[in-house]
């Protein structure tokens, strides 16, 4: 079935605008023309940067009514469920089922950041040895934020820097993926719908660096919130100067399987988490450290719960696993996993690929120096190394420049406790894989993995000011 190509244009001080300059956006599965997106040019993103400053400036956005549009935003995610989800698994290659999870999430991040829009307050500071003075503190927002998102997770990762940006007072520019650019434009319609002030929320599209390169030079912009990789995340850090950023980067993520686990639990979830959205969330399970005692079992178990994913067209309820983003990615992993090879990795089930449609690949052997292993896969591949002792499985973990999330299974309370502490991540799982996330809880990794949390309760904290405010009670 041929679907009509959509025309979509840009979201600018309130306005939608059309420019000379498009873009095409493909089907990721069928390849067909899918969308054809106004592109935006410098002057655009001046006006979007000078109407955000007006808006900032001229407008009360208090936080009430920041309440009322973030909840109003909810609940036309959810009436609009089905729609946005096949937006995101044709234009993004993401399974309908999984896309429809990827809404109800959205939704559930915009009504965790309605809340925090209300508990926005300073404190109190002990006065200990100064007489006549009374300390305290006020929370105001930083000014405009430019928020440059990721292909993956189209609405949801939007949705996690527009939405903590709004309840903290903020107004917000997004610059989406150009892979994936409509569900940014969707949601300044429900924005729009929902009554967010002129200027507060603005949608800049442009391939390339232009755009992207505009927003970072301009002094104007107070904040930044990027999820990618790390070599954009360190360029956006160093043009950026002293001006902030939050940075979700990448990871090869690992979960270790203890000799101790719930073998079947571990095996059925892995095989799903490993290839979840075809591998490519920044958590998805890239390394599997299995404790030698219970290899053969483990392996029996996941390997034939690997051979049961479904690869296909992302509009099948039935489909786990479809297309990489696009036919490039896809020659990327093949190049990594030969070269595996030739060093001495096996391929256990997988390996193959049609354009961009990779089968889910399980690979052992695989050892320090190969790409498949050091770099961010982000492709339905996963390698598997047995251990003999816990300290060795965490140095193996940690013996990465990343530091996103891991995961452990085991049924020992002493390790569950402890090992937050010896594992160099940001998050830790027990008795789950390292691709866990919901979207109240803090976000983000250490080395290369970025700086910074997301969740709204914690990204609101890095949009803020906190302003000290010292009265002198005798003045
Ligand atoms: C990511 O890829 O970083 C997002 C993962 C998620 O939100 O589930």
């Amino acid at each position: 079935m041929i679907t009509e190509v959509k025309k979509e244009k840009l979201f600018i001080d309130g306005e939608w605008i059309e420019s000379a300059k498009k873009q095409e956006v493909y089907n990721k599965y069928t390849g067909e023309l899918y969308a054809v997106i106004s592109v935006a040019d410098e002057k655009i993103v001046d006006r979007a940067i000078e109407a955000a400053i007006e808006a900032f400036k001229q407008t009360t956005f208090a936080p009430e009514y920041r309440y009322t549009v973030l909840m109003k935003v909810a609940s036309l995610l959810m009436e609009r469920k089905q729609e946005l989800a096949e937006i995101i698994a044709n234009e993004g290659g993401k399974p309908i089922t999984d896309a429809l999870v990827e809404v109800a999430r959205s939704a559930a991040t915009f009504q965790i950041a309605a809340d925090e829009a209300k508990k926005l307050v300073g404190e109190i500071i002990p006065n200990y040895n100064v007489q006549g003075r009374f300390l305290y503190t006020v929370k105001k927002p930083v000014g405009v934020v430019a928020a440059i998102t990721p292909f993956n997770f189209p609405l949801n990762l939007v949705v996690h820097k527009v939405a903590p940006a709004l309840a903290a007072g903020n107004p917000v520019i997004i610059k989406p993926a150009s892979e994936t650019p409509s569900l940014a434009i969707r949601l300044c319609e429900l924005l729009e719908e929902a009554g967010v002030p002129k200027g507060f929320v603005q949608c800049v599209i442009g391939g390339g660096r232009t755009v992207g390169e505009q927003l970072l030079q301009d002094e104007r912009i107070a904040h930044y919130t990027f999820t990618g990789s790390p070599g954009v995340g360190k360029h956006i850090q160093k043009t950026i100067g002293l001006r902030k950023a939050t940075l979700e980067l990448g990871s090869n993520s690992a979960t270790i399987v203890h000799h101790d686990a719930d073998i079947d639990k571990a095996a059925q979830k892995l095989a799903k988490m490993s290839f979840a959205h075809a591998g490519q969330i920044c958590i998805s399970v890239q390394r599997i450290f299995v404790h030698q005692e219970i290899e053969q079992a483990f392996m029996e178990k996941f390997l034939s719960e690997v051979k049961k994913l479904k690869v296909g067209n992302p509009l099948n309820p039935e489909t786990n696993v479809g297309p990489m983003i696009n036919e490039k990615e896809a020659e990327r992993v093949e190049q990594w996993i030969e070269e595996a090879k030739t060093d001495g990795a096996a391929i256990l089930t997988g390996g193959s690929r049609e354009k961009n449609i990779f089968e889910p690949t399980v690979l052992t052997n695989v050892k320090k120096g190969m790409k498949v292993l050091d770099e961010e896969l982000f492709a339905p591949v996963v390698s598997v190394t047995t251990y003999c002792k816990l300290e060795e499985a965490i140095d193996l973990v940690n013996d990465s420049k990343y530091g996103l999330q891991a995961g452990i299974y085991t049924a020992d309370l002493t390790i569950s406790y402890k090992i937050p502490y010896l594992l160099d991540v940001g998050g830790v799982v027990i008795n789950d894989t390292c691709c866990y996330r919901t979207d109240q809880m803090p976000y983000g990794g250490v080395k290369e993995s970025g700086n910074g949390k997301e969740g709204p309760a914690y990204a609101i904290q890095e949009l803020v000011e906190t302003v000290t405010v010292v009265v002198n009670l005798e003045g």
